[in-house]
């Protein structure tokens, strides 16, 4: 990854296996810390392993739903050993990776909301990677402006600018051209630009501005949304990742129309399209 991370962890672990992991068919799963003992973390089970082939560096992953260990962002080395979890307690995490803001290294996050189901989230937080004040105090800074993130994707670019998928509104639409009722309800999500060091909102896009709802491959009337009432809305579009290129423009790809698009980062407009095959089933 070309990133060297400089993790601090200030006490020392040592792992102790509870009796009743040792007893069950979940045996090696997970491991729990005696000198930490609000930390269980899962085990990662490496089943290849060719050393002269794998790149020195951490992997970061953000379980979740999870019965015996804690939700969370975890860091691994390449071998699979913990390195540090716990700074957020047992929240619930998505896109966990190192960034760099004004030439720091930072761990970037979303946390999400919880019980409000794995649509909602609440601010991205973006840790110091020294993790400690020297008070002791977590050093993160948090977005909190613009629209409410989805858990899709969190990108950093440019030294500092975070680029976010969002929820965006449940809004009013004819629906009759996809069989659907003329006052029915869309969902739609799109993504949105923010300074993080001025905390200011600097693009905001919506698919419903620039992509037709025919193009959507999704019916009606199924998981996605019947369209008929404001809390069944159809979710037509469905981004599923955002990044920006050199030139400014914006690659995106929706679940929903099978297609990547290009979209203008100066004017909203879509550059280019191009189908893809999958398609969802669900
Ligand atoms: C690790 O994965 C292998 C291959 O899927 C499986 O046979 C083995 O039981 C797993 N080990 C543990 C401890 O779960
Ligand atoms: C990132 O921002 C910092 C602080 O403003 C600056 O010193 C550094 O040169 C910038 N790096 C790049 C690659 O733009
Ligand atoms: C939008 O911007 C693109 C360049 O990114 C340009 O080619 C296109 O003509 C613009 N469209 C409108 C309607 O301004």
């Amino acid at each position: 990854m070309g990133i060297s991370i400089r993790i601090h962890i200030h006490l020392i672990l040592w792992t102790i296996w509870s009796s009743w992991v040792a007893l069950g068919a979940t045996a090696s799963k997970f491991e729990c810390f005696q000198s930490r003992p609000d930390i269980c973390a899962p085990i990662l089970n490496i089943t290849l392993y060719e050393h002269n082939h794998v790149t020195p560096g951490y992997l970061f992953i953000t379980p979740y739903d999870m019965t015996t260990c804690n939700d969370g962002p975890y860091v691994y080395n390449h071998i699979g050993e913990l390195v540090w979890y716990g700074a957020v307690g047992k929240e619930f995490v998505h896109n966990l990776y190192p960034c760099h803001i004004a030439g720091k290294d930072k761990l970037c996050m979303l946390k999400m909301r919880h019980g409000e189901g794995i649509t909602s989230s609440g601010p991205v937080i973006l840790f110091d990677l020294g993790l400690y004040t020297p008070d002791g105090e977590r050093d993160f800074t948090e977005i909190n402006v613009g629209m409410e993130p989805d858990m899709h994707e969190l990108r950093i670019v440019n030294n500092g600018t975070a680029i976010i998928t969002t929820w965006l509104a449940t809004r009013s639409w004819d629906l009759t051209s996809v069989g659907g009722p003329p006052n029915g309800y869309l969902r739609t999500a799109g993504f949105q630009e923010i300074d993080v060091q001025t905390q200011t909102v600097t693009f905001m896009w919506d698919p419903v501005d620039h992509i037709e709802i025919e193009a959507s491959q999704m019916e009606l009337g199924r998981k996605w949304g019947d369209g008929i009432r404001p809390e069944t809305d159809w979710d037509y579009f469905h981004i599923n990742s955002v990044d920006k290129t050199r030139n400014g423009d914006y690659l995106i790809s929706s679940r929903h129309t099978s297609t990547i698009y290009m979209i203008s980062g100066q004017n909203g407009t879509v550059v280019e399209t191009r189908r893809i095959q999958i398609r969802f089933h669900i």
